[in-house]
């Protein structure tokens, strides 16, 4: 494989260079980091799924610059999705649609749909307005993995893997599009992310059914139990109960939804949000976990947040943390 000297920049004419010659290149969204080639090029999604270490069997988002190519690669744009892509992108909202053949069956491991999904950094949708193909992206992160939810993430995992990390700041959403798709006519959600349930019932007009796959060879691998997981072990639990849980001689680092002021002295504390905002925690959660990771805490812990809105995602990316399975 060769080796890159990556370069972190702001230039989106740069990342698009790069593409065009069939590199890949790491690109911010609103909700995490992507590691990006050109979708419709085989070679480059083999690339990805190299550079990741990521199974063959868990397909890859379709980004595209705007709702008017859906139907480029996909074969039907139902009403009730259309309208759903309407009132959210650019925004975190992942769309199954049947594919066409244009589109790579390694993008989709042989799936009969393709995730499409317009993403809302400036900087990536300049990059996508310019290109004449759409980008395959999962998140830029070693396959499970903690999201990265800045370049300097992205950076401490893949640099000297890819040549260029294009630069937007942190994400904005800092939790993955929520992937949807409609089986018999049913509004199924596939993942929990950066759009809530509530917000996809409001704007559907409809009640949402949800399907979070956790065994092997699942609609969408994202949902894998095991996922999003740092290197050290994090344990769920009641914080209440935490003095009963500290081991002698061990570093102890929790994870609050909100501040606490009834935590043991000794344990160390990154609340999400210091006040309880869920937006906040959600845009936090994947950088508090990633610098825990690496610092010199021997065991993590962390509370649920509350179990509405955001919230929802946010355990649900606490739980596949803390889960070996
Ligand atoms: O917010 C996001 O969705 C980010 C940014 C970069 O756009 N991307 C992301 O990609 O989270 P990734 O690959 O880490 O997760 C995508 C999920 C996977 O669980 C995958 O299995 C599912 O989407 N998926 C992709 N294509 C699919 C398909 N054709 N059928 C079923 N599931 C699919
Ligand atoms: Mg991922």
């Amino acid at each position: 494989m060769t080796t890159y000297n990556t370069q972190i920049g702001t230039d989106f004419q740069v990342a698009a260079t790069y593409l065009s010659s069939g590199e890949l290149v790491a690109i911010p969204t609103e909700t995490v980091y992507g590691l990006a080639g050109n979708a419709l090029d085989p070679a480059a999604v083999v690339r990805i799924f190299e550079v990741k270490n990521r199974p063959a069997f868990d397909p890859l988002i379709v980004h595209i610059s705007e709702i008017g190519e859906v139907e480029r690669y996909a074969s039907d744009f139902p009403p009730e999705a259309r309208k759903l892509a309407e009132n959210v992108w650019p925004g975190p909202l992942t769309l199954l649609l049947p594919k066409r053949p244009l589109v790579p069956d390694l993008v989709t491991s042989g799936l009969p749909r393709v995730a499409l999904r317009v993403p809302a950094h400036p900087l990536t949708r300049a990059l996508l307005k310019k290109l004449p193909y759409p980008l395959a992206a999962p998140s830029a992160n070693p396959f499970g993995y903690v999201s990265p939810t800045t370049a300097r993430h992205v950076a401490n995992q893949l640099a000297g893997k890819i040549p260029y990390i294009l630069d937007g700041g942190p994400c904005q959403v800092g939790l993955e599009s929520t992937i949807v798709g409609f089986e018999n006519g049913r509004l199924t959600v596939y993942r929990l992310g950066g759009l809530s349930l509530e917000t996809l019932e409001v704007l559907s007009g409809v009640q949402v059914h949800i399907q979070l796959n956790q065994s092997s060879n699942p609609a969408a691998p994202g949902m894998l139990k095991s996922h999003y997981a740092p290197q050290k072990k994090l344990h769920l639990t009641d914080l209440a109960n935490l003095k009963n849980l500290l081991l002698p001689g061990q570093k102890t680092a929790v994870i609050t939804f909100i501040h606490r002021t009834d935590l043991p002295q000794e344990v160390f504390q990154m609340p999400l949000s210091e006040n309880g905002d869920m937006a906040e925690a959600a845009q936090n959660l994947f950088s508090v976990l990633r610098t825990l990771d690496a610092g010199d805490a021997d065991v993590l812990f962390a509370e649920l947040a509350p179990d509405h809105g955001l919230g929802r995602a946010i355990n649900d990316r606490l739980r596949r943390a803390a889960s070996r399975e």
